[in-house]
């Protein structure tokens, strides 16, 4: 199998944590559109989603599917999200398609988060994948400052725009042993808006595609 279609299977394997009349948090991304696809396909008849980016929000709508704003409602059962690494106790670096702010701020609202990934996104360690972190672009030299500080090499992502205004700087040459520290650090330093360390929102189940099928990771 290739990883278009590691990607279906997972999509379609996260319908499992669906059930009809429930709202759904759905996030971003190349794997979350295979779940969008096969959710629309699959004919459950959820009451709608809450959206992470302007881009789920229009594949969702194109296939009929009801988008509530995330103040609409007090709590969802289930997230569905991809990663672009996650490791053995579930923490995850997310922001590779620069949606990680309304990512975290959507897996915050819900019970459960379930990653779908296929098994080349699993790691040891974090940090192989350029973290992104979504700035405020004033502050933008001063935290590449602040990450070279620990080692990190920051560069600011070309003609990326957020859906919230902002910048990302996407940054290589870390090793991140402590997500939950190393999440509560960068979040306190001025001009960040989000880093893509999602470890206090971290995933409880992550369903992980290889060529054997899909493994269940609980955590
Ligand atoms: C979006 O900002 C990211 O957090 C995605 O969830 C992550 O990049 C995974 O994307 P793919 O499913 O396209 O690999």
């Amino acid at each position: 199998m290739n990883q278009d279609q590691l990607k279906q299977l997972v999509g379609r394997a996260a319908l499992d944590y669906v059930t009809p009349g429930q709202i759904v948090g759905v996030g971003t991304g190349s794997t979350v559109d295979c779940f969008i696809d096969a959710l629309a396909a699959s004919g459950i008849a959820i009451a709608g989603a809450v959206s992470s980016s302007e881009r789920s929000t229009q594949r969702l709508q194109k296939h009929g599917i009801r988008v509530l704003d995330a103040t609409e409602v007090t709590g969802l059962t289930v997230y569905i999200d991809g990663a672009d690494e996650i490791d053995g106790n579930g923490y995850m670096v997310k922001g590779g398609g620069a949606a990680l702010t309304r990512e975290k701020i959507v897996a915050d609202l819900a019970d459960k988060f379930v990653c779908i990934a296929d098994e080349s996104k699993l790691v040891q360690t974090l940090g192989k994948f350029p973290l992104p972190v979504e700035v405020i672009p004033m502050a933008a030299a001063q935290l590449a400052r602040r990450f070279a500080a620990l080692g990190g090499t920051a560069t600011l992502r070309a003609g990326v725009i957020t859906d919230n205004s902002c910048h990302i700087l996407d940054v290589t040459g870390l090793s991140i042993t402590d997500p939950l520290a190393f999440e509560a650090e960068v979040t306190l330093w001025p001009g960040v808006v989000t880093v893509g360390v999602f470890a206090r929102n971290k995933a409880q189940v992550c369903l992980l595609g290889g060529a054997d099928g899909v493994r269940t990771l609980s955590f």
